[in-house]
């Protein structure tokens, strides 16, 4: 399955694309499966209807689990370090990590979940998320797992949408030097969910809640007294293994469904390959398990290589900017995975955090989430990686399950900038605005995808043509990714970033029309338009403009912090803005459509610049608007 140079690689790559059947099935036939497969692939783009390891069953805690308890019994599997470096980091070995997901699978069962009943996961990480993911795949539960830091408007959206029976909380969570309400937040949300039956709380942080007495429990009053063997519920390669929601360019976050063969199949790969993982490594991906990085390279793909991980409760910066370096020593991390924002952060707090640590464990960087700029990645490879390390920067989505053009560590010559190659299986190609394909070197392009993959998405939940629409339908016969691509002189491939209007701030997808619907509720907006920024840090920063009641003009101060609240509390802190400007109207053509390039142009500051406004419906708008920047 590994592959082992720069030509081995360009062999199995072919081969992926000559005899894509051949090449997975040879793949797939390394994990434990309860039935085998009737057929590899079946698919049509059109529906669409993609479908891998046909009529297989299994259970992926199996391949996660119970098959390394022969050899790996007493290896870690996990390595939590808390968000307090005061408190005693935790060993979580193979075997244990079998007893306790087992429990919380009977423990679940005990509270009537079932077979394709949906569990929504609000947790902080900890040990217990990860128990909770994978006892929801022991039986066959199907787990969504939001973001600790969404509001409770946004969890009762997502609860919502797909009709979780039961939630997984905490009491609160610890966040750097604060403490995290998750419980009273989860409260708050049920008001609004008639299909939750039960709470289940772990304590974290011993703070006082409210427990509503026949909806929730403790988990410490039911987990531990169950039996610690659970057997697997057997399911159909295609049975949905968990939903994850995520923005696009309409207002409502879209359930982005994946299934298990083809998800499990895919994320181990990926993670074998990418990372040119060994045995004896320690692997340390920071993202949070509510995004797909910590889906994929926290939970699954480093499980089902029977991998020692770091499982990291708290933030870069806390108690200050040498906490990452200090947990790669601490624990000899060999490789460490992590997002372009972070890494710009930890370079703007300078050098002083970094230079008393040896890193001398670490062997591999990976980088994901979105573009990383040279000056990033000069500093990660000189002074995390010390010229010595390859850095792997790894391009996917949540809609691919696991990673997809990305070098592979020490085996891939690597380019600052550049996701460089596909992996195999992966058929990358350009295409102009109307979908004719784009040939050759140098060219710039819509990323598309032209064949299926094992880990690609499925639907998204209980909108299918919203699945069709949003990728399958702009070009047809194609995957599309979102995403615009320049492919070099070496066939290289460097990603420029989304060309819908999806804003990545911080390695994280935000829809403009989302928060543009979140500010539209504040009684004293009429209107507004969100655009992106460049950002130091962030990447992207996120510029709202603002149209107001005229009576309420004069209080920028007071209704700049009510938006503010009000996004808080619409979507979560994550999509503040950076910027607002109240406005008393936006530029807008004749026919009413808000032209977002001028005001992207204006919120880049390349005011000089603006090309034709002369079609707008009041030109002068734009001089008010360039008036007032912020
Ligand atoms: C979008 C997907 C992949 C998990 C984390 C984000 C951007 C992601 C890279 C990269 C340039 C990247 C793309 C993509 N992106 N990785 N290495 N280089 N851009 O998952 O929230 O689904 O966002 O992130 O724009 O479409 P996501």
């Amino acid at each position: 399955m590994q592959i082992t140079s720069f030509e081995d690689y360009k062999k199995q790559y072919q081969k992926s694309v000559e005899q894509p059947e051949l090449f997975w099935s040879e793949i797939a036939q390394h994990f434990t499966w309860h039935k085998p497969w009737e057929k590899v692939v079946e698919w049509d783009f059109k529906i669409p209807a993609v479908k891998w390891f046909i009529k297989a069953a299994l259970n992926i805690t199996e391949n996660c689990i119970d098959r390394h308890l022969k050899d790996n019994a007493n290896k870690t599997a996990f390595i939590f370090e808390p968000n307090n470096p005061n408190e005693d980091a935790q060993k979580i070995t193979y075997a244990q990590l079998s007893e306790q997901v087992n429990k919380l699978a009977n423990a679940l069962k005990k509270m009537g979940i079932k077979k394709n009943d949906k569990v929504c996961i609000y947790l902080p990480m900890i040990p217990d998320a990860i128990y909770a993911m994978l006892a929801c795949a022991r039986i066959g539960a199907i787990h969504t797992v939001v973001f600790g830091g969404f509001s409770a408007k946004s969890l009762t959206d997502r609860i919502n949408d797909c009709e979780c029976k039961l939630v997984i909380t905490s009491d609160g969570s610890y966040r750097g030097s604060k403490t995290i309400p998750m419980k009273d937040t989860v409260d708050e949300a049920l008001q609004y969910c008639k299909s939750v039956a039960h709470v289940l709380v772990t304590k974290r942080t011993g703070q006082s809640i409210n427990m509503l007495n026949s909806r929730d429990i403790y988990w410490d009053t039911i987990v531990p007294q169950q039996s610690n063997t659970c057997a697997p519920e057997y399911v159909d390669s295609e049975h949905p293994l968990f939903i994850l929601y995520t923005s696009g360019s309409t207002g409502k976050p879209k359930g982005v469904v994946h299934t298990t063969g083809g998800y499990m199949v895919y994320t181990a790969y990926t993670f074998l390959n990418v990372f040119q993982f060994k045995h004896s490594n320690i692997f340390w991906c920071t993202a949070d398990i509510g995004w797909v990085t910590g889906h994929s390279y926290v939970v699954y793909a480093p499980l089902l290589n029977a991998a020692t991980s770091v499982v990291f409760e708290g933030t870069p910066a806390y108690p200050n900017p040498s906490r990452f370096w200090q947990i790669i020593d601490k624990h000899n991390v060999s490789h460490f995975y992590t997002a372009p924002t972070a890494i710009r952060s930890l370079m703007s707090s300078g050098l002083d955090y970094i230079t008393p640590y040896k890193l001398n464990s670490i062997q591999v960087l990976g980088s994901v989430g979105e573009p990383i700029n040279e000056e990033a990645w000069h500093w990660y490879n000189k002074h995390v990686g010390k010229e010595r390390c390859p850095i792997v920067d790894t391009w996917w989505q949540t809609e691919t399950g696991g990673i997809m053009i990305s070098p592979i560590a020490a085996i891939t010559p690597t380019k600052p900038g550049y996701a460089t190659l596909p992996l195999p299986g992966i058929q990358p190609i350009l295409v102009d605005e109307k979908g004719n394909e784009l040939y050759g070197s140098n060219i710039e392009g819509n990323l598309c995808i032209k064949f299926p993959w094992p880990g690609m998405i499925r639907t998204t939940y209980g909108d299918h043509e919203r699945c069709r629409t949003t990728y399958f339908a702009t070009y047809a016969n194609l995957y599309f990714t979102g995403d615009g691509c320049k492919r070099d002189k070496d066939n290289y491939y460097r990603i420029t970033g989304r060309v819908d209007d999806v804003i990545n701030v911080s390695g994280h997808r935000i829809g403009t029309a989302e928060l543009e619907s979140a500010i539209n509720t504040h009684p004293s907006i009429v209107e507004s338009a969100v655009v992106a920024f460049p950002h130091d840090i962030k990447g992207q920063g996120i510029y709202a403009y603002c149209v107001v009641l005229e009576s309420n003009r004069q209080k920028y101060e007071q209704i700049t912090k009510e938006i503010l609240k009000t996004i808080t509390k619409e979507i979560g802190p994550i999509a503040k803005p950076d910027k607002i400007q109240l406005v008393t109207n936006l530029p807008k053509t004749r026919s009413g459509k808000i032209m977002r390039r001028i005001l992207r142009k204006i919120a880049e500051g390349e005011i000089s610049n603006l090309g034709d406004t002369s079609t707008l419906l009041d030109p002068l708008i734009v001089n008010e608007i360039i008036a007032g920047r912020k």
